[in-house]
């Protein structure tokens, strides 16, 4: 409950900031914090001029985010593979949940602290969030609008769907511009900065890691970061962790990044996902091969392969590729890895399907 209300003032304060007032200041040490929970250091969230968060919009983006009428068949919504216990992830290696029921190529992700990211997907194929949602509502093997107009159609002549849109852009009914832009701010607030490390970070009264918890975060800090770094846990930025040593070429989509810059040596990378809420977001990776983050860390320690593109950070010649772990300091990441659950995020009604009309 009280995390629930935490969450609730989180929104309401992000929002305030967002509109007008000024950004509040980073509680300092030993005080609870009394503006918006944003991750450390992290002031206001920022979404772009011409598209500035407003709780009307937000409504309007959550209600869409959740509506299946948005597919061809009526049954898929974003949430079908965005799941929220799931960090907004979806609990298999590819999702067959789209109105072909076919595979999809790669892994659904995690959505956590978007407002902050730079390229989306996995190869930072989409720039910003108003536009990627135009990817999944037309794939073939998502929601399959093969013509948008026809949707905008059908919504025009849904009264709720009318209001909704009214509520939040003003008159003119439902435009796809104000679709885009409306699911992008729900995204953008999809905030998570209240689990057991962030108030362990902030010095909250009572909250406190374990030895064992924090001998894990210092090994994240110097051994997983740059890469995994920041109070986001995400450089967001792509690179090449060892996973294959073959890659699509051209624009295949197993090339990685490199399929949407076309240069050599972006072959095989992909996008670093953050580690909050890791150890609710299993199977990991662009495709999904792992199905535990024990398995993840062996990767790390013993399972790399070599490649002309894989990160510097994981040479260490004459030795293989990969990153050092003891079985001590194994398990002392995993125990971190746990304290970036934040449950407040995974369960706050506030973000989970809206209330009907
Ligand atoms: C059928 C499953 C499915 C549906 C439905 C779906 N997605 Fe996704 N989503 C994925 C997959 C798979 C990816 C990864 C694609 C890639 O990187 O190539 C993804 C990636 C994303 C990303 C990028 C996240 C990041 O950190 O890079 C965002 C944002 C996103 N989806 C939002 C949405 C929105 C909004 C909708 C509804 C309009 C939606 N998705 C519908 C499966 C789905
Ligand atoms: C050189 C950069 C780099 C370093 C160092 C690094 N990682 Fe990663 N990590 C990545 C990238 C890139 C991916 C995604 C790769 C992919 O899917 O192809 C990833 C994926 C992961 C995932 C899967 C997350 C998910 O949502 O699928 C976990 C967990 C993870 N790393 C943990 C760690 C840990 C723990 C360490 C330190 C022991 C570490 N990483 C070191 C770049 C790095």
């Amino acid at each position: 409950m009280l995390q629930q209300l935490r969450r609730a003032s989180v929104l309401g304060g992000a929002l305030l900031v967002a509109c007008g007032p000024g950004p509040a200041s980073d509680p300092g040490p030993g005080q609870a914090p009394t503006g918006p929970v944003l991750p450390l250091g992290h002031t206001a969230l920022p979404s772009p001029e011409d598209n500035p968060l407003t709780p009307e919009g937000v409504a309007l983006g959550r209600w869409l985010f959740y509506a299946p009428q948005l597919s061809s068949n009526g049954q898929v919504s974003c949430a079908t593979c965005h799941v929220q216990a799931r960090a907004f992830a979806l609990d298999v290696p590819l999702a067959t949940l789209g109105v072909s029921g076919r595979p999809l190529a790669r892994h659904t992700p995690t959505l956590i602290n978007l407002a902050w990211a730079g390229g989306l997907f996995w190869d930072g194929g989409a720039k910003n969030l108003e536009s990627l949602s135009l990817a999944p509502l037309t794939h073939a093997d998502e929601m399959g609008q093969a013509d948008l107009q026809a949707l905008m159609d059908r919504l025009a002549a849904t009264p709720e769907a009318v209001r909704r849109f009214e509520a939040a852009f003003g008159p003119g009914g439902p435009s796809l511009s104000h679709l885009l832009r409306a699911l992008a701010q729900f995204q953008r607030t999809l905030v998570s900065a209240d689990s057991r490390y962030d108030r362990w970070r902030r010095g909250e009264p009572g909250a406190g890691l374990s030895t064992l918890e924090r001998a894990g975060h210092d090994l994240v800090r110097e051994r997983c970061a740059p890469c995994h770094g920041s109070e986001l846990f995400t450089d967001q930025a792509f690179h090449n962790n060892g996973l294959d040593a073959v890659f699509g070429t051209g624009e295949q989509v197993t090339r990685g990044r490199g399929r949407v810059t076309l240069r050599a040596e972006d072959t095989g990378r992909y996008k670093t996902p953050t580690l909050r809420n890791v150890a609710r977001s299993a199977p990991y990776m662009h495709d999904g091969r792992f199905p535990t983050l024990d398995a993840v860390l062996e990767h790390y320690r013993h399972g790399m392969v070599d490649s002309p593109t894989l990160d510097g950070a994981f040479r260490r010649a004459p030795a293989p590729p990969g990153v050092p772990l003891t079985d001590l300091e194994k398990t002392a990441l995993l125990a971190f890895l746990d304290t970036l659950t934040d449950e407040a995020f995974l369960t706050s009604p506030d973000l989970g399907p809206p209330p009907g009309p």
